[in-house]
C-alpha cells in the first residue's frame, strides 16, 4: 500500500480468521515493548519510500481539534552530513545557551531515576564518570545521529502551547512505532533543540518555527554494547490508580 493510499483510506483493523484479536495485540504489544532509544546503526541505508510510509502512518496520530502541528525535515546523504559538521562546531564553540530540559532543583524520584539513566548509559559505552571530556564527545554523536542513515528534526509552530506539544510528542511516537514494526529503530533526541538557530538556518524554517527534538532512524547494530542497555520501568501498579473497578 502506497502512503497516499494510506492517508486517503485508512484501512480499520478488523480481525479476521487468519488474523484475530489476540494476534493484534500480541503484535502490537511486542513492537512497542521492543522500541528502545537506539545509539548505533548499521551502515545499512533507508528508502526514501519506507521513511514517507513511517510518516504517513504516523500522521494518523491524534491532536487535540486534529490541528496536526506537527512538521518534520528528514535528512540523509550530504544534508544530514552538512547538518552534522554545522552542529558539531555550534557544540564546540560552546556559544548555544545551556539547555533547560529540567527545572532545577528537579524532585527526588525525577533525579534519582536520571542518574540511573546516566550510569546504565554511560556504563554501556565504557565512559567513566569524571571523563568529561568522553561524555562531551558522546553528546556530540547525537549531532551525527548516532551513524543512522537518516536524521529527523521535529519542529512546531512556536504560537502553539503545550497542549499541541502534546501532539508532537504523540505523532513521534507514533513515527517510532511504525519505524520498529518494520524491523527500522530510532533515538529521539531533545540535544537538537539546543542548537534551533543553525538547525532552522540549515534547513529554511520559517520564523515562527521552533527546533523541538530530533531523531535517529536505521537498522540498529544489535551487537554494540550501547544499545543492549535496558532501562527499567515503574509497574504499573506504582504509576497507575484504577479506581471503580469491580473486586
Ligand atoms: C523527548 C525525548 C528526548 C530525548 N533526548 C535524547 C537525547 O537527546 N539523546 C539521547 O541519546 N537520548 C534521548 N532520549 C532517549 C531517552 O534517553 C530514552 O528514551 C530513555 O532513556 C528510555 O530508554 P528507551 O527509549 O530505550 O526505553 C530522549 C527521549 C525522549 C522521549
Amino acid at each position: 500500500m502506497t502512503a497516499d493510499a494510506l492517508i486517503a483510506e485508512p484501512e480499520v483493523v478488523q480481525p479476521t480468521a487468519e488474523w484475530p484479536q489476540e494476534a493484534i495485540a500480541q503484535c502490537v504489544a511486542t513492537v512497542v515493548r521492543s522500541r528502545r532509544a537506539t545509539r548505533a546503526f548499521k551502515a545499512q541505508p533507508l528508502g526514501r519510500d519506507i521513511v514517507e510510509e513511517i510518516l504517513a502512518d504516523a500522521s494518523c496520530a491524534p491532536s487535540g481539534a486534529n490541528i496536526q502541528p506537527w512538521r518534520v525535515y528528514v535528512v540523509s546523504g550530504a544534508v544530514k552530513s552538512e547538518l552534522t559538521d554545522v552542529l558539531v562546531a555550534a557544540s564546540r564553540a560552546g556559544t548555544a545557551p545551556a539547555p533547560e530540559h529540567f527545572p532545577e532543583p528537579l524532585p527526588d524520584t525525577y533525579r534519582a531515576r536520571l542518574m540511573d539513566f546516566g550510569a546504565r548509559y554511560y556504563a554501556s559505552l565504557g565512559i567513566a564518570r569524571d571523563d568529561t571530556h568522553g561524555r562531551t564527545r558522546q553528546t556530540e554523536r547525537n549531532y551525527a545521529f548516532f551513524g543512522a542513515p537518516v536524521g529527523l528534526i521535529f519542529s512546531i509552530d512556536r504560537r502553539l502551547k503545550a497542549h499541541s506539544w502534546i501532539d508532537l510528542g504523540l505523532f513521534a511516537q507514533s513515527v517510532m512505532i511504525a519505524a520498529k514494526a518494520r524491523g527500522i529503530d530510532t533515538c529521539p533526541q531533545v540535544a537538537f533543540a539546543q542548537f534551533h538557530a543553525p538547525i532552522a538556518s540549515h534547513l529554511h524554517m520559517s520564523p515562527n518555527e521552533v527546533t523541538a527534538f530530533g531523531m535517529s532512524m536505521g537498522y540498529g547494530d544489535p551487537e554494540a554494547e550501547v544499545n543492549q542497555t535496558r532501562m527499567p520501568r515503574e509497574p504499573v501498579q506504582d504509576f497507575a490508580r484504577l479506581l471503580g473497578f469491580p473486586g
